[in-house]
């Protein structure tokens, strides 16, 4: 009999946004007229930009016609988006990154898991606590853990807890670590991270010859000009980081799928004869055997984000969603919540009323006010007690749930 990778035994039930749709469906068969607004996962609700939809129509007619037809396409990305993003969104802000460093693909959460692929495996890593649930799963999948202890952690990973005591920030690790993830702005916490927090890592990195994972799939909710949009802001962070990044938050793709990964072609790890192997080549390897590319259609549809048009759209998209993540934070502090995030990110993080756990509270505000959110206990152990609310949806949903709250949770 075939034999199973029997690291999927160690993971926790099921992942948790599917989990948490299985709770919701499950309330719904017994309440069938209950009108349920959805701030769990974190997923677009307005449309696609007209820039991208007209991008994306003219890319079908190119299809069309044999003149202009594509078959495969590079499997890195078409060059003309893979250079549009190194100028616009990194060479614009003073960061040397090439059109060849670009990756594009259909989704950060896929790259942030199959980035191991080219890792070896005695590497140890860190991840905050709470975090993206992807970055363990995809490390428990690829036999980079232990088992879930009854802390509810998996060892052989290392932790670092965040919390409101320091400000949602992790303490730089005074052990050594090989690989590191970081998201900013963070979720689930929607906390940000100054130039300054960010050399402090990169320090730390260089210093141990680390290799940062640094997810910046919500770099757009940043409003406030002091914070770095990538991690290559940084001095040296092109020494020791991958990035991470997102057509799905800023333009609403995820239904529509393009992301993309940067891989600094100066960036090494060790190899097990001790040479130094440029990881660009690996990924560039990993990529060509494993991915055939995002279809041209959508890569065309990506590339007018960066149009004139495209950003004016896509700079109302980001400002709508923060305008429904302020109304969020306001009503429930308001409602007496102590409220974090919801300022430079889409998710408002909050402390769960009269101490009940976080499944507890996302039952009872299933229960009472019909309103879907994520419990903090499902992105670690460190969120018990913590719940996120995300302000992806419409105006008139995002004001419906927060009435409803509002009046159920009285201060
Ligand atoms: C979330 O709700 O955390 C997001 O949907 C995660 C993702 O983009 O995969």
């Amino acid at each position: 009999m075939a034999t199973i990778n029997d690291n999927y035994l160690k993971l926790k039930a099921g992942y948790l946004f599917p989990e948490i749709a299985r709770r919701v469906n499950t309330f719904v068969e017994s309440n069938p007229s209950a009108n349920i607004i959805k701030l769990g996962i974190g997923d677009v609700t307005e449309p696609l930009p007209e820039a991208c939809r007209t991008a994306m129509i003219k890319a079908v007619e190119d299809m069309g016609d044999r003149s202009t037809f594509k078959g495969y396409g590079p499997e890195q990305g078409y060059g003309w988006l893979r250079e549009t993003i190194a100028a616009q969104d990194f060479q614009s802000r003073g960061c040397d990154i090439d059109g060849s460093e670009i990756f594009v693909s259909d989704g950060a959460k896929c790259d942030s898991g199959n980035i191991l692929d080219i890792f070896g495996k005695n590497n140890k890593i860190a991840v905050t606590d709470p975090v993206y649930p992807v970055y363990v799963d995809t490390n428990v999948m690829a036999g980079n853990t232990g088992e879930n202890n009854d802390k509810g952690e998996y060892d052989g990973l290392v932790y670092l807890p965040i919390s409101a005591d320091n400000n949602f920030l992790a303490d730089i690790p005074t052990e050594k670590v090989d690989l590191i993830y970081l998201c900013f702005p963070n979720n689930p916490t929607g906390a940000t991270a100054t130039k300054e927090y960010l050399k402090a890592w990169v320090d730390y990195a260089k210093a141990n010859n680390a290799i940062i994972f640094f997810d910046a799939a919500y770099e757009a909710f940043i409003t406030d000009d002091s914070l770095p949009h990538s991690i290559y802001e940084i001095e040296g962070a092109k020494d020791c980081a991958i990035e991470f990044r997102s057509f799905s938050k800023n333009a609403g793709f995820t239904g529509t799928r393009c992301a993309f990964t940067v891989v600094p072609k100066q960036l090494t790890a060790k190899a097990a004869d001790g040479s130094e192997v440029e990881l660009w080549k690996l990924w560039n390897r990993r990529q060509s055997t494993k991915f055939n590319g995002v279809s041209y259609i959508v890569q065309r549809g990506a590339e007018a984000v960066y149009s004139e048009a495209g950003k004016a759209q896509i700079k109302a998209l980001v400002n709508f969603y923060l305008e429904n993540a302020q109304i969020i934070c306001n009503k429930l502090t308001g409602a007496g919540f102590d409220v974090y995030g919801g300022v430079n990110a889409p998710y408002i993080w909050l402390k769960t009323p009269h101490n009940l756990s976080s499944w507890d509270f996302f039952d009872k505000l299933l229960q009472t006010t019909n309103v879907v959110g994520t419990p903090g206990s499902g992105f670690g152990a460190a969120g018990e007690g913590y719940f996120r609310i995300s302000a992806f949806n419409s105006r008139e949903n995002v004001e419906e749930a927060m009435k409803r709250i509002t009046e159920q949770f009285k201060a």
